[in-house]
């Protein structure tokens, strides 16, 4: 059966823990003498390279297409261009304006003839590759997922979603800070709370970064997003600063999934900072995408240094 990652709960918890094992292993030959389409309509600097490399490591030759070049719904339609992309590569990761694209996508492939994956390389509502990579840093920086605080503080967007749906899976409890009218959803919240997740949701970031073990936050407007003067207004006071990371746990750590606004969501000094692991978590932005990559195309982990290919697709 096709694995497609639109969402990172698409993964479940089993594939979730496969693909963060996955991560800190060898690279599988899964895309020897094959493509990855990896498509994008806003601009990237982490996600094209991770994604570049993690294809080139599988084996594989990456073929990078701007959102212009193919025109959805404009040079033709969303599914023709998923179809035509579907002849040559074995897999198809694409950034997105709209999710509802990644969506026709998948529908345009499934059961088809050419019947390959698709990943979700950001849309407007999930960002599931940078969860991926947050859950590896918070693994590897503190030894462990499960029963850890992760406290986001900023806009309930993409980004925020897939790491608080992320977290649910692994066993992390989560607590959002953004302000009023800027949170995610009561839908979001009963998705965290059905795949077994904790998560409290308030408007005070003080309260959030209590005894924290990960400060995160992301941009507060984002890409394609309208009314930034409004929302630089509603966000004064949730900047991640000195005060809030010394209210976290001694040993918390930051994460961001950059590109960084330094003065705004976060202040230069924690993001240069000795508790920021930023850099390592945009590192792992290839390791997770090699990781998912390989599992969606049949790779499996059976022993420690040892990863076989399944599916030779
Ligand atoms: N974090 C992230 O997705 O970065 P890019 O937008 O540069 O790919
Ligand atoms: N929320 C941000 C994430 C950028 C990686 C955006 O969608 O622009």
């Amino acid at each position: 059966m096709t694995v497609d990652v639109l969402g990172i709960a698409d993964l479940g918890p089993g594939g979730l823990a496969a693909v963060l094992d996955l991560a800190e292993r060898r690279a599988p030959s899964v895309l020897a003498g094959r493509g990855a389409a990896l498509v994008f309509e806003h601009p990237s600097a982490r996600t094209r390279n991770a994604c570049e490399m993690a294809v080139v490591q599988l084996g594989g030759h990456p073929v990078t297409i701007r959102g212009e070049e193919v025109g959805f719904d404009r040079r033709e339609t969303v599914e023709d261009v998923a179809r035509t992309l579907a002849c040559f590569h074995s897999l198809v990761g694409a950034r997105v304006l709209r999710h509802s694209t990644l969506e026709r996508m998948v529908a345009a492939l499934r059961g088809s003839s050419r019947d390959v994956p698709v990943v979700n390389l950001l849309s407007d509502v999930e960002h599931p590759t940078q969860a991926l990579a947050d859950l590896l840093t918070v693994r590897q920086e503190l030894g462990s997922i499960e029963g850890r605080t992760v406290a986001y503080v900023g806009d309930g967007n993409n980004v925020c979603r897939s790491l608080v749906l992320a977290c649910a899976m692994a066993g992390a409890r989560t607590v959002v800070a953004t302000p009023p009218g800027y949170g995610l959803t009561e839908g979001d919240l009963a998705h965290v709370a059905a795949l077994g997740g904790e998560i409290r949701v308030t408007d005070d970031p003080m309260a959030a970064a209590e005894g924290a073990d990960v400060l995160y936050t992301d941009v507060w407007v984002s890409m394609g997003e309208e009314g930034e003067e409004e929302k630089r207004r509603a966000f004064a006071g949730f900047t991640i600063d000195d005060r809030l990371l010394a209210a976290a746990a001694p040993d918390a750590i930051f994460l961001h999934c950059l590109p960084a606004h330094r003065g705004e969501e976060v202040s230069a000094t924690v993001l240069e900072g000795p508790r920021s692991r930023v850099w390592r978590q945009a590192e792992n932005r290839m390791h997770a995408a090699r990781a998912l990559f390989a599992h969606v195309l049949g790779a499996v982990a059976d022993a420690p240094d040892v990863v076989e290919a399944r599916d030779e697709r």
